[in-house]
């Protein structure tokens, strides 16, 4: 049986041997043989081809700065407003004012630097900076009268100004910052009323008829839009506010603004939530869309993936409006030498400030190289 086998095996051994020596050649025949024709076909292609990528690298229009219309390096003013934001737990200072950094992160995070409007400062400091910056922000607070007021009014009237002049020049109002704008339109100090909004998340729903485009919803997902109206997606934290009725009624009002939302309070009362300037680049929110994405002292903050969409559309469409600000050509030195990175911010949440984090600012005894 074994010497059967044996021959039989050792035929099959060599037809196997054969068999691979055959394949072995195919295969070099197929690649290394090729390999010679190959690379000089490479060769060939990369010195037809090489120069050709390169022209063509440097002229491809995407990759060099696009719009010269526009404005690339945004910077954002905002303006202080009084106190500490921690009921004086870190500055008792009469004459201290702050800005919640999430105002500043807000801007940065679509694309902008911040310079710190001090409501503090003189007129004409404040003025020169107006002319550094390419967008305001009147941020949330609580004091309506006296100096800061007064510094709204000043700066609101200049946005008119510059705008009217065809400067683009936008102003984005949040909370107390949309009671003062209806205050000052109105030329009506007692025109706000009572509502019972504090630290509650809602929903807003949008007034009939109403064309997004051009407003700071245009570029909102359509599916954001409709879960706005269900899910409570914005913060409200104010007690006073203006109803959709009153607002019609005002003549001033009505004339300047267009109602795109209202939200109810906990009582179930309907106020404007989100206006439009008719004819300004101005929007004004009675809700905020900086605390979505940066504040978390309130357990009511919405901070869904929705709702820090919502927050990042609204930064979006009002940073892209400052981009078309590019009539503000200041020197560098000077926009460096007055942005927010001069400043460093105080950790308010730790202490239980209203705010994760504050900048101050004390009145400065030698102002800034303006
Ligand atoms: C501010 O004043 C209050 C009340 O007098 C005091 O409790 C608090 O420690 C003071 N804050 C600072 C930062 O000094």
């Amino acid at each position: 049986m074994f010497n059967t086998q044996r021959p039989h095996n050792t035929k099959k051994r060599r037809k196997s041997i054969l068999l691979k020596f055959h394949q072995f050649i195919k295969m070099q025949m197929e690649t290394n043989f090729l390999i010679p024709f190959f690379t000089i076909f490479i060769q060939l292609m990369a010195t037809h081809v090489k120069p050709q990528l390169i022209e063509s690298q440097l002229s491809f229009p995407s990759c060099t700065a696009t719009d010269p219309a526009l404005n690339y390096r945004p910077v954002i003013g905002i303006v202080s407003h009084p106190g500490d934001g921690a009921s004086g737990r870190l500055n008792n200072a009469s004459d201290v004012s702050y800005i919640a950094a999430s105002y500043v992160k807000f801007a940065e995070m679509a694309g902008a630097r911040v310079i710190p409007i001090i409501y503090t400062e003189p007129p004409e400091i404040i003025n020169q900076k107006l002319n550094l910056v390419n967008g305001i922000i009147f941020t949330g607070g609580w004091s309506k009268k006296g100096l800061y007021f007064e510094v709204v009014k000043g700066i609101f009237e200049k946005v008119l100004e510059k705008n009217d002049a065809g400067e683009h020049f936008p102003l984005l109002a949040i909370c107390l910052g949309f009671e003062l704008l209806t205050m000052i339109i109105s030329k009506d100090n007692n025109i706000l009323e009572e509502f019972s909004a504090s630290h509650q998340a809602s929903t807003v729903q949008f007034v009939e008829n109403i064309k997004f485009e051009g407003t700071v919803f245009g570029r909102f997902p359509p599916v954001l839009l409709k879960k706005m109206t269900t899910h409570c997606l914005v913060m409200q934290n104010h007690r006073f506010g203006i109803s959709p009725e009153r607002l019609q009624a005002n003549n001033d009002l009505c004339g300047f603004f267009k109602i795109l939302t209202t939200s109810v309070d906990k009582k179930n009362k309907a106020y404007v939530s989100s206006v439009q300037a008719q004819h300004y680049p101005i929007t004004a929110l009675q809700w905020h869309p900086e605390k979505n994405v940066f504040e978390w002292g309130s357990s009511q903050i919405p901070h869904t993936e929705d709702a820090i969409q919502v927050s990042q559309h609204v930064a979006n469409y009002f940073i892209s409006e400052a981009r078309k600000s590019s009539n503000n050509k200041p020197a560098t030195s000077k926009v460096l030498d007055n942005l927010i990175y001069n400043y460093s911010p105080s950790y308010a949440g730790k202490v239980r400030g209203s705010f994760e984090e504050v900048y101050l600012f004390t009145p400065r005894p030698t102002l800034s190289s303006l």
